[in-house]
């Protein structure tokens, strides 16, 4: 009876071949597979079968770069935007948002990645950096500042359980949202259902542009809300240098009247694989490296610099009203198709590899969809160094040096004096703990200090 019922469902989801597997399980198994199923949402594999067919081209003559401000050009501007900022800091109207889903295989740590340590020194893990970060903006706003921390099936519980190990790095644990991101089914070319084991559905995460969708899903949403919650601030788990809750950045957002502000860092050169932004069709959005025409991306302006060199590093501010859109499905990100290997239960031969289609959303693909937008290129030395990788660029290695060189700048800033070789490069190890400060603003007691070589600083 089970393995009739689940056939049924499976047959009216054009799920022909696996409705005459289930034919040949026993009720138990059935059972198991009909519950995996039912929460099959029969429009969602409508739209991602028919994301199988179509696949979408940009052409050259639809991209245009985006206009942007610059931090730091117009430093009146960017004093008043600060002062707008630290209002809404102020006023409880911010939440910080870290997305924590990945699986980081091109680090290959085991366990979360927030749990990876990069403090030069302290070996401090990037949840830690980020946990201190919230707390001294929290410190400076004079209220304390939610966090919503976005992680996946896989690594949930062990990303608990490492704050909870960790007291919550200081902060009140009451505003800490934890919740799981999403996952979608994969498809094989033909819009069949994959399976992971004899009675499950294979399904992947499907990506961080399924964080806002699981933020309201979760409930953390409507907390924030009902806090008086009206922005987000979002970032990535691998940016240690992130400008948290940045006032700058909210101001201007607010000023703009923007839905959906981001952060970009000039491209380093023509083939550096990032994403840019640009107008895409008359809109903001964002262009993969690998979608971007050789011309368009080797093209300089009159003065030397590359025209599509805004570089995306994730770091945005949303306006709840246009999460609250995004979210309720009234308007649909993109999908974005992974065509590999994948390790699946056949019907008929069991456990195998077979080629599939993996789906995911992007957040970025939220922008062309904001009614208003507002770009800031920042210094990529000051705000943004990614640990992506073992080895080589957007590495642990790189990540440190860069952390040691911003620390060394703040200091420097202020009259500090630091040990170096004759090539310019630090003499030793240095480290600032962001509870110490998150800026030169914070380090005036070192104003002028001299300090002594062959001893490692940290603050
Ligand atoms: P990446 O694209 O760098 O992916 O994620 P990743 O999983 O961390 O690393 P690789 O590609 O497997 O090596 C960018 C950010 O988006 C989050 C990640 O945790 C990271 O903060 N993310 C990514 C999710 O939260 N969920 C996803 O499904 C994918």
């Amino acid at each position: 009876m089970d393995s009739v019922r689940t056939a049924e469902l499976l047959a009216g989801l054009g799920q022909n071949r696996l409705a005459a597997y289930a034919l040949t399980l026993n009720a138990a198994d059935a059972r198991e597979l009909l519950r995996d199923v039912a929460s099959i949402d029969s429009e969602l594999l409508v739209q991602l079968q028919s994301a199988l067919r179509c696949r979408s081209t940009v052409a050259s003559d639809q991209l245009e770069p985006l206009p942007q401000v610059r931090r730091g050009e117009d430093a009146a501007k960017d004093a008043a935007a600060r002062l707008l900022g630290e209002r809404l800091l102020a006023e409880g109207k911010v939440a910080a948002f870290v997305v924590a889903g990945g699986q980081g295989s091109r680090l290959g740590a085991s366990g979360p990645k927030g749990q990876f340590p990069v403090g030069a020194i302290s070996g401090a893990s990037l949840f830690q950096v980020f946990a201190e970060k919230l707390l001294h903006c929290g410190i400076k706003a004079g209220r304390a500042i939610p966090w919503c921390v976005m992680t996946s099936p896989e690594n949930d519980a062990e990303t608990q359980a490492f704050f909870r190990e960790h007291a919550h790095f200081g902060l009140n644990p009451a505003n800490i949202f934890f919740f799981q991101q999403g996952t979608l089914p994969a498809l094989d070319d033909d819009g069949q259902l994959l399976l992971r084991t004899a009675t499950s559905l294979f399904r992947s995460p499907d990506g961080h542009g399924g964080s806002l969708r699981a933020l309201t899903s979760s409930g953390a949403f409507q907390e924030l809300r009902k806090r008086g919650v009206e922005h987000i601030f979002y970032f990535q788990v691998d940016n240690p240098l992130v400008d948290m809750c940045d006032p700058v950045l909210l101001g201007w957002h607010l000023s703009e009247h923007s839905e959906f502000s981001s952060k970009v860092v000039p491209k380093r050169n023509a083939e550096e694989k990032v994403g840019v932004l640009a107008r895409i069709n008359g809109a903001a959005g964002v262009i993969e490296y690998s979608d971007l025409p050789a011309a368009l991306r080797d093209s300089r302006d009159e003065s030397g610099q590359l025209r599509f060199r805004a570089g995306n590093i994730a770091v945005h501010v949303l306006d709840c009203g246009f999460v609250e859109r995004i979210a309720s499905g009234s308007l649909q990100l993109p999908w974005h198709l992974a065509r590999k290997e994948i390790a699946c239960f056949d019907p008929t031969t069991g456990p195998m590899t077979r080629v599939g289609t993996k789906f995911e959303l992007f957040i970025f693909d939220a922008l062309p969809l904001a009614q208003g937008t507002f770009v800031m290129e920042v210094e990529r030395s000051a705000e943004f160094s990614p640990v992506k990788n073992r080895s080589g660029a957007d590495s642990v290695e790189t990540c440190r040096r860069d952390s040691m060189e911003l620390h060394a700048a703040w200091l420097e800033r202020v009259g500090a004096r630091i040990p170096r070789n004759p090539d310019g490069s630090l003499a030793l190890s240095i480290e600032i703990s962001p509870r110490t400060a998150l800026g030169p603003e914070d380090l005036e007691r070192y104003r002028d200090h001299v300090f002594p070589s062959g001893q490692d600083i940290l603050l």
